[in-house]
């Protein structure tokens, strides 16, 4: 009896192991598809400015759009090595020593579209909440300024998808490639004038969406540890605050309910980067969601 009892304990045990070697079969190979898929965009033409005003516009919308919080000094460990997601650097833009050797195409192409010079989608770099709907003028003053980026000697480790990471991506719960969130035949304005209205706040509040979600409607927290995700429309907190407190919030990290915000809300970068009328602009458009 007792021996026909593990007979048939070991054959489940066994089958399950076959059954989860399948689905991680399954997840491995459509990971892989989709890393190695190649993209063959159009990339638009543009004539990259290297005049003073651009440099300076750029400068700043690499605060704003917060390109330097990943990519300051070489880039900065996005998934580290003791990540289950994976290991993955933030590149290092500059043309030191383990830099990027890119074109002005290649610039378009990646911010455009999410897209590496080898034609597959680049990982995690969250293209879809950046740069891809930017008007060109921001986006040429923005190569701009990577392209006279000081160089830095920075060789990061080649990046790997580990088992929870691929499970993640798998089950679309991980936006690990950017170019298959992104509208290749998009056109895009000339220029977005700044103005202190809610039209303009949404063209910057494309950034807050990767983190407080697309509905800008917040969620739970990301990782074990991390503060829950607030919903930043007029039904929650904002709603209550003038967009002075808005803007003080944002750049003292207080809330006018006398709350400190963590660091996993990037009000420190954030904060320092954007000027008063785009914080109030912001406002403007969060203020009005419902
Ligand atoms: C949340 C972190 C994060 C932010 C914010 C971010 N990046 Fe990235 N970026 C990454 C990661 C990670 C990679 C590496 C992608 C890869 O290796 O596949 C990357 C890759 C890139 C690349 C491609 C480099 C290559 O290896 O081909 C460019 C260009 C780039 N980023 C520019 C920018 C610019 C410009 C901004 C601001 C608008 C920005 N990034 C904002 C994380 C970020
Ligand atoms: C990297 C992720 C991330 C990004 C990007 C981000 N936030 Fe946050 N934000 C958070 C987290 C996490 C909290 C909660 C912090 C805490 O409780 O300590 C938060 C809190 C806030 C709060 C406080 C809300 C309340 O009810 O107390 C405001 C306001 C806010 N964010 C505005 C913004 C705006 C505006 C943007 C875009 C310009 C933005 N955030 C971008 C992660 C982010």
């Amino acid at each position: 009896m007792l021996k026909k009892i593990l007979k048939w304990t070991g054959i489940l045990i066994g089958s399950l192991l076959v059954l989860l070697l399948i689905f991680y079969g399954v997840v491995y190979f459509k990971t892989e598809a989709r890393a190695n898929k190649i993209y063959q965009v159009k990339v638009q033409q543009q004539t990259i400015p290297s005049d003073s005003a651009s440099l300076a516009l750029g400068d700043h919308i690499a605060g704003v759009r917060g390109c330097k919080d990943c990519h300051a000094n070489g880039g900065i460990a996005f998934l580290n090595e003791s990540n289950p997601i994976g290991l993955l650097y933030a590149a290092n833009l500059t043309s030191g020593k383990g830099g990027i050797n890119y074109t002005d195409q290649d610039y378009i192409r990646a911010l455009r579209h999410g897209v590496g010079k080898d034609g597959k989608s680049l990982w995690f770099m969250p293209v879809q909440h950046t740069t891809a709907a930017m008007g060109n003028k921001d986006l040429g003053a923005l190569i701009c300024w990577l392209k006279k980026m000081e160089p830095v000697n920075v060789v990061h480790p080649q990046k790997e998808m580990k088992l929870l990471g691929r499970i993640l991506t798998f089950l679309d719960k991980f936006p690990m490639f950017p170019a298959e969130l992104i509208n290749h035949n998009a056109s895009y304005p000339e220029e977005v004038t700044p103005a202190v209205t809610a039209a303009y706040g949404n063209y910057l509040a494309i950034s807050c969406q990767g983190c407080h979600g697309e509905n800008l409607k917040g969620g739970p927290s990301n990782a074990p540890g991390e503060p829950p995700i607030p919903n930043l429309t007029a039904t929650a907190h904002l709603g209550k605050w003038s967009s002075d407190q808005f803007v003080t919030t944002i750049k003292t990290g207080k809330t006018p309910e006398g709350r400190l915000l963590s660091d996993y809300m990037p009000w420190k970068t954030m904060g320092k980067a954007m000027n008063e009328d785009e914080l109030k602009a912001i406002y403007l458009y969060l203020h009005q969601l419902k």
